[in-house]
């Protein structure tokens, strides 16, 4: 068979290794392997590289993706998914791997949907997708948050101040979750578990009373202005307060152990499920097993919430 594997969305620390993974499995398994360069954008453009073991030598423990990635918001149009199809076929592709998150399953249930054979690989550092436990790039993520949240925690006492870490994570709430967890916050703000201001405030404010010399906030992005919020705390609970948008940082980086065996483990059974004639399914992890569901389900499904968002109410 003729296989290719693309990367789309944001990048995630680990998307290296499942491409490794696609490519060492599938020549040894004697398939052709065709990397698409800048995700969709690539298969629009024709841009197609054949990929070798050694292509993809040293790229188990490298950030970001070798194929490059890219958001193609004109890949929801049924014309324009047809070019896509149409560059596939006439190169004599059989099937395509998609590496990303949620947006990126759009495009390749389309692809699915209009007979191309296509499988996808959960590769987001937000891990929000439905049908996984976990996402490739998510671990990395988060310990690069956990150790900015230690930093952070060492000038907070210092100075005994509040630190207002804000995170990425569009919609899902578990990077600041986890992180806020690993990292000891007195607060964890998710869309999940939204602000509660006056709460807030008058936790602080005991906290200072108490003489305790630091208090961590984390915060998932896009909820508030995490500037006036730190200035709002400076006013009103006696810490001084500073906010911190750890932004692009948390996106790079050398996947962690986690990471690379996660990736290593989907791309080889996204190759193996695409010889069984697999398509319109996506890779998961559940309680250890690699699992496959359907693309239309995990689309129209925001991601179940675990233990973790119990925990957090008595332990903090
Ligand atoms: O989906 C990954 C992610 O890093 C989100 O956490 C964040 O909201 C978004 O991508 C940022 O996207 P962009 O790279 O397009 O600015």
């Amino acid at each position: 068979m003729k296989i290719a594997v693309l990367t789309s969305g944001g990048d995630a620390p680990g998307m290296n290794a499942a491409i490794r993974a696609v490519v060492r499995t599938g020549i040894a398994f004697g398939h052709e392997i065709f990397g698409v360069l800048d995700g969709y954008r690539g298969l629009l453009e024709d841009n197609f590289i054949p990929l070798t073991s050694k292509d993809v030598s040293g790229m188990l423990s490298a950030g970001g993706t070798m194929l490059g990635t890219a958001r193609v918001t004109e890949f929801k149009e049924v014309p324009v998914q047809m070019v896509a199809i149409d560059n596939l076929t006439n190169r004599g592709i059989d099937a395509l791997i998609v590496i990303g998150g949620d947006g990126s399953y759009r495009g390749a249930l389309a692809l699915h949907e209009l007979g191309f054979q296509t499988i996808g690989i959960p590769g987001t550092i937000d891990n929000d997708v439905y049908g996984t436990d976990f996402t490739i790039g998510f671990h990395t993520a988060l310990n690069t948050i956990v150790d900015a949240i230690d930093k952070l925690r060492d000038t907070s006492s210092s100075h005994r101040r509040c630190s207002i870490i804000e995170v990425m994570g569009r919609t899902s709430g578990d990077l600041a979750l986890y992180a806020g967890i690993c990292g000891g916050a007195e607060f964890i703000i998710t869309p999940e578990n939204p602000i509660n201001k006056d709460k807030l405030i008058s936790t602080l404010k005991k906290h200072n009373d108490e003489g305790r010399r630091h208090a961590i906030i984390v915060v998932t992005e896009q909820q508030f202005d995490v500037h006036k919020l730190a200035a709002e705390i400076s006013i009103k609970s006696g810490f001084s307060s500073r906010a911190t948008v750890l932004g692009y940082i948390q996106r790079g980086g050398r996947p962690v152990a986690e990471d690379r065996i996660l990736a290593s483990r989907m791309g080889s059974y996204a190759v193996e499920a695409i010889m069984q004639g697999v398509s319109g399914e996506c890779i998961g992890i559940k309680n250890d097993k690699l699992v496959t569901s359907p693309l239309a389900d995990i689309v129209n499904h925001p991601k179940e919430r675990g233990e973790l968002y119990d925990l957090v109410q008595k332990i903090r």
